[in-house]
């Protein structure tokens, strides 16, 4: 029986690797925690339902295109199943009327050597999104004898895992700003709550922002759960709707990092890159100026790239700002034309997540 899943980083030649679809995808209605991390201005404020059928359909086009990408350079695509999202949802918690999609899989599984672990989302549209994706479990489950098929403890998400009031239309950009400096979001501290990209895997080391998605109860179970390896909490101040990593700080290879250049990690949080000679470079300047319509990401999706090997990386096809500075850090890249799959919950980063990249846990900061 083969080895099937195995990643350690975001930079070990990826093998194969597991692409969202937008098949059924919803605008969720408002819930307690959905409100705060939609920008005031968004045309999607006040809105839910079925995402138009042609944005749905020109979204998997997109898919598509970095399937075909992928599979040209030899990697092994699989897809997760789709449920019928626009279906109400209830616990013994809570209900709600709707759940959300099956994009982006980077927010639902972490990969960690030969595990997947489903995520401890916030959102409780999102709670039972971890279906789309177990079939593809039970199949690893069944050819890699190594595979470990995990779920994190399972939120409760009752009315106390929120900061109720937190939100008020009339906060300001600047207020904002001020409670991400004072680490104050807006879920509580009940339960270990996290999106898996919210985490960056480097190794032996685990970097994890902390805001609006995961809080510090996830990163104590972390440490817990994984002893022999180092959780660290990052924090960046200058970002007033903290939510994935993914377009704040992303590695391309051992040693480079690009960074959001208005999000730098807050104070000390730079020191061990620095220390063992890491190079954090600010990213380029996004080529567009607003995101495309019905997106909740911001325009640095520009960043949000797929490292294929520690020479190669997929840019979104009109990024060229971006393309540009990867090729002059010494880069391969491939363009491939992503954006209107945005809208689905990101870039080419989060429409993906890792099933196997070559490589070993290495300690990249000893
Ligand atoms: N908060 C991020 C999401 C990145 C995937 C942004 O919109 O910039």
């Amino acid at each position: 029986m083969a080895k099937i899943v195995n990643s350690w980083n975001d930079w070990d030649p990826l093998k194969r690797v597991i692409v969202g679809r937008c098949d059924n995808s919803m605008i969720p209605p408002e819930e307690p925690a959905t409100s705060e991390k939609v920008p005031v201005d968004s045309e999607m404020r006040g809105m839910w339902g079925l995402r138009p059928l042609r944005t749905v359909e020109r979204g998997n086009e997109c898919l598509e295109n970095l399937v075909k990408a992928v599979e040209e350079r030899g990697v092994v695509v699989d897809r997760p199943t789709p449920l019928q999202w626009n279906q109400a949802i209830g616990t013994p918690d809570f209900r709600n009327d709707s759940m959300m999609t099956c994009m982006p899989p980077r927010d639902i599984l972490l990969t960690v050597g030969n595990e997947i672990m489903a995520s401890a989302n916030s959102f409780r549209c999102r709670y039972f999104e971890y279906l789309a994706y177990w079939p593809l479990m039970k199949q690893y489950f069944d050819e890699d004898p190594e595979f470990l098929w995990t779920q994190a403890p399972r939120p409760r998400l009752t009315d106390a895992s929120y900061k109720h009031n937190y939100y008020d239309e009339k906060i300001t950009l600047e207020e904002r700003l001020v409670r991400t400096a004072n680490k104050d979001f807006v879920t509580t501290e009940v339960e270990p709550m996290w999106d898996a990209a919210d985490l960056m895997r480097m190794g032996k080391d685990i970097f994890i922002q902390h805001g609006l998605t995961t809080n510090r109860t996830a990163m104590e179970w972390f440490q817990r759960y994984y002893p022999e390896y180092r959780i660290h909490a990052m924090n960046f101040p200058g970002d007033p709707y903290p939510i994935h990593i993914d377009a704040t700080f992303v590695p391309l290879r051992p040693g480079l990092i690009i960074n959001n250049p208005h999000r730098h990690p807050a104070e000390g949080q730079r020191d061990i890159f620095e220390a063992n000679d890491w190079q954090i470079v600010d990213a380029a300047q996004p080529a567009h100026d607003e995101p495309p319509a019905l997106c909740y990401s911001s325009v640095w999706l520009s960043m949000n790239c797929l490292v294929l090997d520690p020479s190669t990386v997929i840019v979104e096809a009109s990024e060229v700002n971006q393309q540009e500075q990867m090729d002059q850090l010494g880069m391969n890249v491939i363009p491939v034309d992503l954006r209107d799959a945005y809208p689905f919950g990101g870039g080419l980063h989060c429409s993906t997540a890792d099933v196997y990249r070559e490589g070993e846990c290495l300690d990249y900061f000893p």
